[in-house]
């Protein structure tokens, strides 16, 4: 124990060396600060790599799928399907649209929205569904498009965790409508803070740039630079969510290495699943054979029942032992805001209930090593068998 307690492995450590810093440094001296020739690098090289017509950069993932609803102009009194096993943003977006959030339940093998549950839900008022791809598993995409195709629905996706993800060999990023990615600090791919949106369709792309820069007819690349002119327009009241040349100039050299990073979480993901496959009382990620998962996260279920602790307890004991770990997702209708204002309240949705209960997300890095992927598995083994029932 003593030995364990020397080094602590936390949660997440970002991919970063030189070529990013020497990429920022060049941006620093080159005077260009904000959206500019980086960006536009960045954007196009993003679009070839996920196979999408276009890709816009954006300052978060939140922003992104903000963008995708407003420029879909979906508003007030429309109704959008989300999953109640997500992060707060996904539902946030719709009300800041002044529409209304519908959560449908999950299905409890790989955490993603369930289409039946989706196709119950749907009302007059339904304008989209947004899917999650949770943890980096894609979603139930051609039940979902086939669903959303029938009843005239846009499908906007949050790959908040999915960048490099495939379904049926096509990547994440060209299948839906409009996909949004993070790359906030602890995302496979990431620039500090950022996100990208990427699409097929030309005029939902302009609107979704014009809207991510105030609605200005020209961005500041175009006023300021050599071939710029001063002049421009408003189009619309839109957003401040551009991403700028020192977030881009990370995020290029993270793209590039990205192939070489989801190998090395998949190869970690392997050897975690190998040293749990005698625990009874941890489910380990089950990955339907249609995708490539991405590994943003190595979720582990705990099959709490079986357990003498609750899951809190649990990742307490895992911290006094030098192990870092998280939760994904408290669901949304826990929440006190959302349990008040949408009338949700636990019961409602219980595979997301019974998801939440054991959930927890071990450390899962490129630059972890076999031998600490494997302290961390004997650690979560040797709490587990502390605390059988
Ligand atoms: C499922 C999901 N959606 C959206 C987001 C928001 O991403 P961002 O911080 O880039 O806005 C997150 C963030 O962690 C997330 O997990």
């Amino acid at each position: 124990m003593a030995e364990a307690k020397k080094t602590f492995i936390p949660f997440y450590r970002p991919y970063l060396d030189e070529r990013e810093v020497e990429e920022v440094a060049d941006t620093l001296r080159s005077g260009w600060l904000t959206s500019g020739p980086k960006v536009e690098r960045f954007e196009a090289e993003f679009a070839a790599y996920v196979g999408a017509r276009r890709a816009i950069a954006v300052n978060s993932c939140t922003a992104g799928l903000h963008l995708a609803l407003a420029a879909a102009g979906i508003g007030e009194g429309d109704e959008v399907i989300t999953t109640p096993f997500t992060f707060c943003s996904t539902v946030n977006v719709v009300l800041h649209q002044r529409a209304r959030p519908v959560l449908a339940d999950i299905c409890l093998d790989d955490y993603n929205i369930d289409p039946q549950e989706v196709e119950r839900r749907i009302t007059p008022r339904t304008r989209a569904i947004i899917p999650v791809h949770y943890a980096g598993q894609p979603c139930r995409q051609d039940e979902l498009l086939d669903v959303a195709r029938r009843r005239s629905l846009l499908v906007v996706e949050d790959a908040a965790h999915a960048v490099g993800a495939e379904y049926k060999g096509r990547r994440v990023g060209s299948l839906g409508d409009v996909t949004a990615f993070s790359f906030y600090a602890t995302k496979n791919l990431t620039t500090g803070e950022g996100g990208m949106v990427t699409t097929g369709d030309d005029a939902l792309a302009e609107r979704i740039r014009l809207l991510s820069l105030h609605g200005l007819s020209h961005d500041a690349w175009g006023r300021y630079s050599e071939k710029g002119s001063w002049y421009y327009q408003v189009l619309a009241p839109g957003f401040k969510y551009n991403m700028s040349d020192i977030q881009a100039a990370i995020g290029i050299h993270q793209l590039a290495k990205l192939e070489g990073s989801i190998a090395a979480r998949q190869r970690w993901a392997s050897l975690y699943d190998r040293c749990f496959q005698d625990v009874g009382e941890v489910a380990t990620p089950r990955v339907r054979a249609e995708v490539r998962h991405a590994w943003h996260l190595y979720v582990i279920r705990l099959e709490v029942e079986r357990l003498t602790i609750d899951r809190a307890r649990f990742i307490e004991l895992l911290r006094e032992r030098g192990i870092g770990t998280s939760v994904h997702f408290i669901p949304i209708h826990f929440h006190p805001w959302y349990r008040e204002n949408l009338g949700y309240g636990p019961g409602d949705f219980p595979q997301a209930e019974a998801a939440y209960q054991g959930v927890v997300s071990l450390p899962l890095y490129p630059q972890m090593t076999g031998e600490q992927v494997t302290r961390v598995a004997e650690t979560v083994i040797e709490v587990v068998r502390a605390h059988r029932r």
